[in-house]
């Protein structure tokens, strides 16, 4: 089976086309990057106008990169929640459009779903259960993923997502944005013992998490110090500040995988490219003789290829949605 990803629920515009769920023949982004750069942030109501003007040529170039043609087509796999309303909404009417004209089945697909399952690309024989762990710039959430369509939450972030508080410090250090991918480049020339940032969450049996305190951390110490010294120490304060999410992140996938017994962790979402993590885990891994999955960078942040391999897997069960489906903004998992 051919299948269309759409991928619109914030600020990347996506398509990919996907055969029998794990064989990327093209995958398409239009980042929106310069459109929300000089604001420090998304904004809502310029994403979704951008990805207005780029749905249909994003589409186009992925099916011309695939050298398909429309009738090739045999299904199209669409996020329809969790995200921001009007980019949402683009991809779902696109997907719908296309559905109805070209009369073949369309699937709604959780955003968050597509994380999860975006190891399945590349590792297309992973076994369930695993542990899942989806840490984005809208998201930290930690999953026992027992099979398509199986997932027991079994925590989350409380406040802000790891992503988000990547984002907060860099913009308070004036980093630009997104900053996730720059603290992460000038963390590698730092001291991560520089200053011990807080660690919350880290002594309780719950497997939620809380970023918010340790952001505010980094904006009191900023302000205690000054920006002259924090500017000075720059690569020192960011990996210090890497190293508490870092700890946060580990503390709790090792309690997971304690208390559930599973011995497999995945960890995606776009924090999930972080050379700091991943080389933290695989240490943790090894010493707890776990084994870990990170999808290649370009699977981890967001893309179609991921919504369309969980489409193909729907689809192929006969489960289509109708075209009265509607966009869900806090769709959850
Ligand atoms: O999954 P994603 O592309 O979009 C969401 O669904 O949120 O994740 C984007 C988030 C942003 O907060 C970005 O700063 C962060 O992932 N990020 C990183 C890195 N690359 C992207 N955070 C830390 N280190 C990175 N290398
Ligand atoms: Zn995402």
């Amino acid at each position: 089976m051919v299948t269309l990803g759409i991928e619109s629920s914030c600020d990347d515009c996506a398509a990919a086309i996907v055969q029998e769920g794990k064989h990327i023949l093209s995958h398409v982004i239009h980042s929106q990057f310069d459109t929300h750069h000089p604001y420090g942030g998304v904004v809502p109501e310029l994403a979704s106008r951008n990805h207005l003007e780029k749905i249909i040529p994003v589409i186009e170039k992925a099916m011309n990169d695939a050298r398909l043609g429309w009738n090739d087509l045999e299904g199209i796999a669409v996020t329809y929640g969790p995200g921001l309303i009007g980019s949402l909404l683009v991809g779902l009417s696109a997907a719908k459009a296309l559905s109805f004209s070209l009369d073949i089945p369309f699937c709604g697909i959780n955003h968050l779903e597509g994380h999860l399952l975006a190891i399945q690309l590349e590792n297309p024989t992973l076994a369930f259960p695993f542990i899942g762990l989806i840490v984005s710039g809208g998201h930290t959430s930690l999953y026992q993923v027992e099979g398509f369509g199986n997932y027991r939450l079994l925590g989350q972030t409380r406040d802000d997502a790891a992503g988000e508080a990547f984002d907060k410090v860099a913009k308070l250090l004036h980093l630009g944005y997104p900053g996730g991918i720059t603290v992460d480049r000038l963390a590698k020339e730092g001291d991560p013992q520089f200053f011990d940032f807080p660690r919350a969450m880290t002594t309780s049996t719950s497997l939620d998490f809380s970023f918010s305190g340790l952001k505010t951390a980094v904006r009191y110490f900023v302000e205690r110090k000054g920006e002259a010294f924090s500017k000075a120490h720059l690569s020192d304060l960011l990996a210090s500040f890497q190293e508490a999410v870092v700890d946060c992140l580990l503390i709790k996938l090792s309690q997971a995988a304690e208390m559930t017994k599973i011995k497999t962790i995945v960890i995606c979402g776009g924090v999930a490219a972080n050379k700091r993590l991943r080389l933290r885990t695989a240490e943790m891994v090894k010493e707890k003789g776990l084994e870990i999955h990170f999808p290649s960078p370009y699977l981890c942040t967001d893309n179609a290829a991921m919504i369309a391999s969980v489409g193909y897997h729907y689809l192929r069960q006969g489960r289509s949605s109708p075209l009265t489906l509607n966009a869900e903004a806090n769709l959850i998992l």
